[in-house]
């Protein structure tokens, strides 16, 4: 059922009835956890179909690791997978392995992050996508592929200046070699049938940007120069093999995240590895996301369960860091590091609570935090917006906490309930054109 966010949040205790609620008590109430983070699949559709609009003719890579940047998997995945997306990336092979579950077979999953000794055969059987950062994974994926009497399919990923994984100048040419020398194996020993199946089959090469999130710096057109070249040296390897260890001409090409995908014109690439914007967040410090028309998915709400008057000279919290300076209110709101909130924006954030700000005062605890409501008009059991549509951003999260937003909603943890909303993007684009953001196309 869709249902409007005014509806979501509407009053359901009439002016004089103490305590007051700001949003129906409904069965998602019953697990009883306090915080919970609220998915709006409607605008991370409307991020996808924007964002893909904006990528064509490349083509969107759903970037859905760690949990789906923390707004879950199970509801993230099956509601693009649901607007049509079909190709998905994670990091590690067991998030593959799951994303297989969830959506099946009819999706492309490509996976980077795995170690010496990680097992590839399940990955390689349940057709993941494999980049390749190592010669000598190569080797193994060509033996999980025979053991598994299937063909890896893998991106070449090379290191183009960000010096994380991805294979080095190098280990580039060693593993361009190693392709070679593959191919001429099977040519001397075609009679031997097993010989003659390669197991492995190029179908992309990749890199990853730096500092595309700052678009002045030179190293972003450094990197996709060293790309390019890469790009094609490994054509000319593909072209000689004839189709032996892939097509050159159906190679998908992806080197850009998210501020590239926003920034860089001409598009490098046939595809792009898209994460933060998708969850409606901008990557770039001089845009907000209501100026590139992204709407947040993630709305972090929790509730007033205790209110106080507290005599001026009261301290708040461990250490008693903070000293009221004068007669005031605390509210506690659950809500702390137990559920990544991060304690490092102790006395510095703010929440939202009846669509005004309140700053949290004293230090954030492992399951709670104070904010000084002073003479606010609040009550017990009112909603408090951590962040999200309606309340602080994400962003503003980050500069409270010395971090950024890709971390405040990636570690968001597993104690919040995450509870699909649908429908409200409609109402959270109004009130942002209304509060004087933009939307462009
Ligand atoms: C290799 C790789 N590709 C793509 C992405 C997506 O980046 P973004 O969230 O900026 O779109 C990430 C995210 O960290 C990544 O590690």
């Amino acid at each position: 059922m869709s249902r409007s966010l005014s509806e979501w949040r509407a009053p359901v205790l009439m002016a004089g009835e103490s305590p007051r609620y700001s949003y129906p008590v409904t069965s998602t109430d019953s697990s009883g956890a306090l915080v919970r983070a609220e998915i709006d699949v409607a605008a991370l559709q409307a991020n996808a179909a924007l964002l893909a609009e904006r990528l064509a003719p490349a083509r969107l890579k759903c970037v859905v690791k760690a949990n789906a940047y923390g707004h879950g998997i199970d509801i993230v995945a099956p509601a693009l997978f649901a607007a049509g997306w079909r190709d998905f990336c994670v990091a590690t092979i067991s998030e593959a392995l799951r994303l297989r579950e969830l959506l099946g077979d009819e999706v492309t999953i490509t996976a980077w992050l795995y170690g010496p000794t990680t097992d590839l055969d399940a990955a390689v059987a349940a057709g993941i996508e494999l980049g390749v950062s190592t010669v000598d994974s190569l080797d193994r994926l060509r033996d999980a592929a025979h053991r598994t009497n299937t063909t890896a399919r893998l991106h070449l990923k090379v290191d183009t200046g960000l010096g994380r994984n991805g294979l080095a100048p190098a280990d580039w040419k060693r593993a361009l070699e190693k392709l070679r020398s593959l191919d001429a194996g099977l040519e001397s020993d075609e009679a031997d049938a097993s010989a003659v199946a390669p197991g492995l089959e190029i179908v992309g090469i990749m890199s990853h940007y730096a500092v595309a999130d700052e678009p002045e710096r030179v190293e972003t057109a450094q990197q996709t120069h060293v790309f390019d070249s890469a790009h094609r040296e490994l054509t000319a390897v593909l072209d000689e093999a004839q189709g032996r260890l892939g097509e050159s001409d159906r190679l998908e090409v992806h080197i850009a995240n998210s501020p590239a995908a926003l920034t860089l014109s001409p598009f490098p690439g046939t595809s792009a590895r898209v994460g933060l914007s998708l969850y409606g967040l901008s990557p770039l410090d001089d845009q907000s996301a209501q100026d590139l028309g992204l709407v947040p998915v993630m709305r972090l709400v929790s509730q007033i369960v205790n209110l106080k008057d507290i005599p001026s000279g009261h301290g708040a919290s461990y250490g008693l860091t903070f000293t009221a300076a004068a007669d005031t209110r605390f509210a506690l709101v659950p809500g702390g590091y137990g559920d990544g909130i991060a304690r490092s924006a102790s006395n510095r954030a703010e929440v939202s609570i009846r669509g005004t700000r309140y700053p949290v005062v004293g230090r954030i605890a492992m399951d709670q935090m104070i904010v000084e409501v002073g003479a606010g008009e609040v009550a017990i059991g009112d909603e408090v917006v951590i962040f999200g549509p309606d309340g602080p951003s994400a962003a503003e999260w980050g500069t409270w906490a010395d971090t950024i937003n890709y971390e405040v909603v990636t570690r968001i943890s597993e104690r919040v309930d995450r509870v699909e909303v649908d429908g409200s993007t409609e109402a959270q684009r109004d009130s942002f054109l209304e509060a004087g953001g933009t939307v462009s196309r």
